[in-house]
């Protein structure tokens, strides 16, 4: 638990790694970040008078995370320029001294209603799986989004069904009719992920529903960060299963992040697919992803440009400059045909300065310069095999049905990820100082990725065997 003297420590030590922060070339340019330190998911992002709240997992003083979790606070009215905030809310409660943890907003009337995990680990001998471990889900109710009225747990760690693991956390509130719904990640004690469900009348009181999806349906051993939501007609359960062996070119990193396609019976409570799981993006850098709906209706998604685990191929040499990892562009969510397809967000188009758009005749290498720009690849009709080559050695190539993209040194031990599209339509790329997303197909697929290049690598090359209209724009 943070104590007096450890404001005294964060001050401190924030400013020492502001200062390796500041000489650092792999800051992005226009993602969002730990000011210092380490982050992860995106937590409570909601849209509240007008104002967008961007809050994250976040250990400020230590960018290999190991102390415990905070919700940094980034605010805006665009969702392109974001103000950095003050912490909001920090493991100073008996209930969350090891970290708090991910969790949701949900704004009604005027009020903001943050559901959070507190996180606590009792000392002894523990696997903290099975037992050594509380998660208490707790309730936070602000009036503007940066002060708090009322904080206290509403679902105490020993309230949890008995078959679950200590693993219970991550919920995500929303409302049908009069009731309010919450659902919560877990682990239960036969190693499966479970959904649970709680349903309240008043967001304080909230009663166990059971279990809302994976009773029936079996995918890894623990899923984090559930959302539920309708859109276009279509119910999307979104959740990140842990423990899911790779199958082919899919389920390739560590963890995995998608959604499923269902319905959702509201008399028992549970969820039946009607899809596969599907992989939310099929890069590198992708995490437990958090969605909300804003004040113009847009299902918004932005997800943790970053991955757990310590494998060689997510490396990230930032930690020696002050911080690590940084959350993806946010993406509009949107149903067509009866899929699920993310567009980068239109505001993005404001930070577009200079343009440069080349139609490439067939097999003739075209070459331009960039540092951070957004590139969008087109054909009159399907567009042919392409080599794109990038930064200082970071290549997507496109062969008979075949997308991938590739890093060399610069990918930190990230080598190579391969998607079956069928055909090419178009490629939309948003490349920043150490980061790439990669939107294909009109948003069908998305690839997105870190990588390391040295300062100054600036060329961008293309050769493709037909004729292919390149675009690209400067990012600022
Ligand atoms: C997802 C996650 C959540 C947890 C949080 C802790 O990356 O593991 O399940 O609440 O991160 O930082």
């Amino acid at each position: 638990m943070v104590t007096d003297e450890y404001w005294k420590y964060l001050e401190k030590k924030q400013a020492e790694l502001k200062e390796k922060v500041a000489k650092d070339h792999w800051r992005l340019r226009f993602h969002l970040m730990p000011e210092t330190g380490w982050m992860n998911d995106p937590n409570g992002v909601c849209q509240f008078k007008g104002t967008y709240h961007f809050y994250h997992q976040y250990v400020p003083t230590n960018p290999h995370n190991g102390e415990a979790m905070h919700w940094g606070h980034k605010t805006s009215t665009d969702l392109v320029h974001f103000k950095e905030e003050p912490l909001f809310l920090s493991p100073v409660n008996d209930y969350d001294k090891d970290g708090v943890y991910s969790g949701s907003a949900f704004v009604e009337g005027d009020y903001i209603h943050y559901f959070y995990t507190g996180n606590v680990k009792l000392p002894g001998t523990h696997d903290y799986i099975f037992s050594g471990r509380e998660q208490h889900t707790v309730h936070v109710v602000s009036k503007d989004g940066y002060t708090i009225e009322k904080q206290e747990v509403v679902i105490s760690s020993e309230a949890y069904p008995e078959n679950m693991s200590t693993h219970v956390r991550d919920p995500k509130v929303f409302k049908r009719g009069t009731t309010y719904y919450m659902l919560l990640g877990a682990r239960n004690v036969n190693n499966e992920g479970n959904i649970l469900i709680y349903t309240s009348d008043d967001l304080e009181c909230w009663t166990y529903g059971g279990v809302f999806f994976g009773e029936e349906y079996s995918l890894g051993y623990m899923w984090e960060c559930p959302d539920y939501f309708e859109l276009g007609g279509k119910e999307v359960l979104v959740f990140s299963p842990q423990g899911i062996a790779s199958k082919g070119d899919e389920y390739n990193n560590a963890f995995q992040s998608g959604y499923i396609i269902g319905k959702v019976d509201w008399e028992t409570l549970t969820f039946k697919e009607e899809s596969d799981f599907v992989e939310l993006d099929r890069g590198f850098d992708f995490y437990a992803p958090q969605t909300f709906e804003d004040e113009h209706g847009r299902r918004i998604m932005f997800g943790w440009m970053g991955m757990v685990g310590s494998l060689p191929e997510y490396t990230n040499p930032t930690p020696s400059r002050g911080w690590q990892h940084a959350a993806t562009l946010p993406r509009e969510l949107v149903i067509e045909e009866g899929c699920l397809k993310q567009y980068p967000l239109e505001a993005y188009q404001s930070l577009r300065g200079d343009e440069s758009e080349v139609l490439c005749e067939a097999n003739q290498l075209q070459t331009l310069y960039g540092d951070h720009y957004e590139l969008l690849l087109m054909a009159e009709q399907e567009i042919g095999d392409l080599e794109l080559r990038l930064k200082e050695d970071t290549k997507i190539t496109y062969s008979h049905g075949l997308l991938t993209l590739k890093h060399g040194v610069s990918g930190c031990g990230r080598k190579e990820r391969n998607l079956v599209i069928g055909e090419l339509r178009d490629l939309h790329l948003f490349v920043d100082s150490s980061s790439v997303e990669l939107f294909v197909n009109n948003g069908s697929y998305v690839m997105t990725s870190r990588m390391y290049p040295k300062p100054g690598e600036k060329k961008i090359t293309l050769i493709a065997d037909k004729e292919v209209r390149l675009t690209k724009w400067e990012l600022s």
